[in-house]
């Protein structure tokens, strides 16, 4: 079970934060705004971000890809002077492409394997693209954040993948890709114990060529069989990356969106990450609609009908009591909404456990610069909080 109390304790403890959730929900700003926090507090902070929107990459001084981290002006993030000393922000985009190639050269035998990886059509084709290959590069990227030291605290962000758990399952399933029998006779093809299995190989391959072209084939032949020596190094980086996600100061923070498949989807993955020995530390609830009264909906609706009933003479009049019933409904419609939220929200509530959850309200304008990172940070860290609390 989680023993984080809070989103302080999130920033203040924890070294690596993922933060995780279901497509759109606001992984990317959540990732931005927790990392901005940690250095508000004093912390050596770096946010990793995966395709932020332009305006907030702009924002982060990341106009071009920036792969490595690029530390930002303080005046950007701390404009009042009121930050911890000690603290730094860094900022950078994960290249899916370039922390790929970083991986093969640091583990190729010698330049020329290198040069014949990179070189691949094959892998040029994957390398940026492959399902669960920007999943893994993020946990890659992580690591090496992790490794080479530098930052107290290392915020990143994950892809909008389909499924929130792809990226937990990445190392494992390049450990499993790295087992599997065909792969493993497509790379050492020459060892002469695999002569016999070769020709089950060279019929598998057969079969493929006739539907991709025997180019294609040629191509992820040479291509595998090019990676010959660097299979072992690459199972050991990705069991470290798992090692690394299952240390007590990694922190897990759930965001999801009020709506009915977001929260579906954080119900899964709350139920799910058990199953990888790992828990939620926190929840984020973000966009929620404000209620903006206490009063139930039916009361709410039947002041409309009640204003509608009311016999008025007069244009004008009439008018104002049509506004007068108008905003009754807007209203009875706003608590409709916020009152559905709620009852999704516990059924994912009730998933995480101990963990402190925390409400975003839905705000009227998109989160692209400092000062509206700076906006949800202080409704984030301002405690307790609770759905309500911004109306
Ligand atoms: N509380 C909020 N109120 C209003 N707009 C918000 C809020 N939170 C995030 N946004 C906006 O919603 C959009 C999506 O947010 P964000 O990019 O952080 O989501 P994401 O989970 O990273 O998405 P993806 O899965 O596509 O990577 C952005 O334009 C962001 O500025
Ligand atoms: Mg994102």
């Amino acid at each position: 079970m989680s023993t984080v109390h809070s989103l302080n304790d999130v920033v203040m403890n924890g070294h690596i934060v993922v933060c995780c959730g279901s497509g759109g929900v606001g992984k990317t700003t959540t990732a931005a705004v927790l990392a901005v926090e940690g250095a508000r507090r004093g912390r050596r902070a770096v946010v990793v971000t995966i395709d932020p929107a332009k305006r907030l990459a702009n924002a982060l001084g990341l106009e071009e890809l920036a792969n490595e981290p690029r530390e930002i002006d303080e005046k950007f993030w701390d404009p009042s002077g009121t930050r911890t000393p000690g603290g730094q922000l860094s900022a950078m985009m994960l290249d899916t492409k370039s922390t790929f190639d970083a991986l093969v050269t640091r583990y190729a035998e010698s330049p020329e394997q290198t040069k014949r990886i990179l070189a691949n059509t094959f892998y040029q084709n994957i390398s940026g693209a492959l399902s669960g290959t920007q999943e893994y590069m993020a946990m890659e990227k992580l690591h090496e954040l992790h490794e080479e030291g530098g930052f107290d605290l290392i915020v990143v962000d994950t892809p909008p993948s389909r499924n929130a758990l792809d990226f937990l399952d990445a190392p494992k399933r390049l450990l499993r890709l790295l087992d599997n029998k065909i792969f493993r006779m497509l790379m050492v093809p020459t060892r002469t114990y695999l002569r016999v299995a070769g020709a089950a190989v060279q019929m598998f391959l057969n079969t493929v060529s006739r539907t991709v072209g025997t180019e294609v084939v040629e191509d992820i032949v040479a291509f595998f069989r090019s990676f010959e020596g660097m299979e072992e190094g690459f199972r050991e980086r990705a069991h470290r990356i798992v090692e690394v996600l299952a240390q007590p100061e990694t922190r897990f923070v759930l965001v999801t969106s009020p709506r009915r498949d977001a929260v579906a989807e954080a119900r899964y993955f709350a139920e799910k990450i058990g199953t990888h020995n790992l828990t939620v530390d926190a929840l984020i609830i973000n966009r929620v609609h404000p209620r903006f009264t206490n009063s139930p909906t039916a009361e709410l609706l039947a002041r409309t009908q009640s204003l509608q009933d009311i016999a008025v003479s007069g244009l004008e009049r009439r008018a104002a009591r049509g506004r007068l019933a108008a905003g009754y409904t807007n209203l009875a419609n706003f608590a409709e909404i916020a009152d559905r939220e709620r009852a999704h929200i516990e059924t994912v509530r009730v998933r995480t456990g101990a963990a402190p959850v925390s409400f975003v309200p839905y705000l009227s304008h998109d989160v692209h610069d400092f000062e509206a990172l700076a906006e949800i940070g202080s409704i984030l860290f301002a405690e307790p909080t609770g759905p309500d609390q911004a109306n």
